[in-house]
């Protein structure tokens, strides 16, 4: 049975220089092998996106996890999602503070919870009322020289499993000095991401404000489902996007196959993945 992963950094006007960008893509390379050995292990979908985008909140240069960007206030307010393709089962968070891995949170979320979603003091409760790991907004701040100049945004992962799930999660601190409260598009189911093995798993990143309008990651996934290969539907969904909304962003899709579709329309998206064939590809 074919098994595949993609991740990426996040879309944007990546700034950082040579060694920036190749740190990132690394990071997503790591990402993807760490999925990609829980799937050739027999591990759900959804663990395999967990852990990857676990990989990419500790990476200080990604806007997820440690390395999000702070909101106006000087907090860092995040949003993350996971969806199960099987039972379409969504766990999402938004505006979660002090925790270091927030897709982990809203995993529970979908596991430990009757709801789907939980914002601002709700989502810390929810957190608070099944023991999770909280941290200081001092462990999630990382502010450099060479960070200044980035707007990288968002992590993600796709995955297709042995017993044909497919999963998809996305995490985000949002954008740089963002209102208190704004939230983007990240957790919004079908917007910062979606799966459903009847067609796809696509994860969004990008200018959230614009991405949410055209709920870009279930249209990337119709777009599978009305015939389009995983490449032909991300590059179709971007192109709407930037005709529809004028915003700027990028995606990566699995279909059920394991076929993989990477595109932006930004200057650059560090990504990774393995496809069907087992072959790693990364770039920008
Ligand atoms: N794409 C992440 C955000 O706009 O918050």
């Amino acid at each position: 049975m074919i098994v595949a992963i993609a991740v990426h950094g996040g879309a944007g006007a990546w700034r950082l220089g040579e060694d920036g960008m190749q740190t990132a893509v690394n990071d997503c390379h790591r990402a993807a092998q760490a999925g990609y050995q829980l799937l050739q292990e027999g591990k759900s979908a959804l663990d395999a996106v967990e852990a990857a985008v676990n990989i990419l909140e500790d990476a200080p240069l990604l806007d997820a996890g440690r390395g999000s960007f702070p909101n106006a206030d000087g907090d860092v307010e995040m949003d993350a999602l996971i969806m199960d393709g099987n039972s379409l089962d969504i766990g999402a968070i938004a505006a979660i503070q002090q925790v270091q891995h927030p897709i982990s949170l809203a995993r529970r979320v979908m596991s430990d919870s009757p709801h789907n979603f939980f914002v601002g003091d709700g989502a810390s409760a929810f957190a608070d009322s099944i023991n999770f790991p909280r941290c200081a907004v001092e462990e999630l701040l990382v502010e450099t020289e060479e960070m200044s100049g980035a707007i990288g945004d968002t992590v993600g992962a796709v995955a297709l499993d042995a017993d044909g799930n497919l999963a998809v999660a996305t995490s985000t601190g949002g954008t740089r000095d963002k209102q208190p409260g704004r939230v983007g598009d990240s957790p919004l189911v079908g917007s910062g991401g979606y799966a459903d093995n009847w067609t796809a798993a696509t994860s969004a990143t990008g200018y959230g404000e614009a991405l949410m309008k055209v709920v870009i990651s279930k249209t990337t996934c119709d777009f599978v489902a009305a015939g389009l290969s995983a490449q032909a539907a991300s590059d179709a969904a971007i192109q709407l996007l930037e005709e529809r909304t004028g915003g700027k962003g990028g995606l990566i899709t699995i279909d059920r196959h394991g076929n993989v579709g990477i595109s932006r329309n930004t200057q650059a998206m560090p990504y990774a993945f393995v496809d069907g064939d087992g072959v790693e590809k990364n770039g920008r």
